[in-house]
């Protein structure tokens, strides 16, 4: 499954996602990383794991429908079959999410439904909240929406603040993001309505507590 990798900065996800890419047991292959912001620190990856990085400036283009043209038509040629946003810091309008529809994935730094938008973790530990984490989902037209791929937990820790949440929520990420994306290149993901149903799913053996037992 030809996969393309959309960045805005620097590229950690992308880093974990082109790890598991071009590897040589995988069905995915990594065929295109791609950046609105020529100064984006993810685009060194294109040397690293020797995948074309192409910058599609969002600033060249006079409205969002003509930078989304322009985007999808870098995919397009190079025929790419799954889009995967990681940390892509543009909103994308109705057209392109539908053109790529179960297609288009994104990972959230939180669990959905729960905390869309930014500033998750500041939000989360203000909240109280005990545990955290993040969402690989499909995107859809309303942000931070779509049926859920896969979720990671972390707790939040009494001393925490937002950064030390972001980065146990970032070691998380860059486990869950590799391996959802590994399953629907194996195919074993189906979209039904909101839901996402996956073949052969692992049954988990045990529940997640915070304070923990
Ligand atoms: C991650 O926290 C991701 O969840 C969010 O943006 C951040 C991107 O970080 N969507 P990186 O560029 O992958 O390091």
């Amino acid at each position: 499954m030809r996969t393309a990798i959309l960045i805005s900065g620097r590229g950690s996800n992308a880093d974990a996602l082109l790890s598991m890419l071009t590897q040589d047991n995988t069905p995915g292959v990594a065929s295109l990383l791609v950046s609105n912001r020529p100064d984006a620190g993810g685009l060194a990856l294109g040397d690293k794991y020797g995948v074309p990085a192409v910058i599609v400036d969002h600033t060249d283009y006079d409205t969002r429908d003509a930078f989304e043209d322009a985007l999808h038509d870098v995919l397009k040629e190079y025929e790419i079959e799954l889009v995967c946003l990681a940390g892509f810091m543009r909103l994308l309008n109705a057209d392109f999410v539908n053109r790529w529809r179960d297609r288009l994935v994104n990972i959230h730094p939180s669990l959905l439904p729960a905390y869309k938008g930014l500033e998750t973790h500041a939000r989360a530990i203000e909240d109280g909240a005990r545990i955290a984490g993040c969402t690989v989902h499909f995107v859809r037209p309303e942000m931070d929406t779509g049926p859920i791929i896969g979720q990671a937990a972390v707790p939040v820790l009494q001393d925490d603040t937002p950064e030390s949440l972001a980065a146990r929520t970032l070691a998380a990420e860059h486990q869950l993001y590799p391996y959802c994306v590994r399953l629907i290149a194996e195919k074993r993901v189906r979209v039904k309505e909101k839901r996402v149903l996956i073949d052969e799913c692992p049954i988990p053996n045990g529940i997640l507590m915070m304070p923990s037992a």
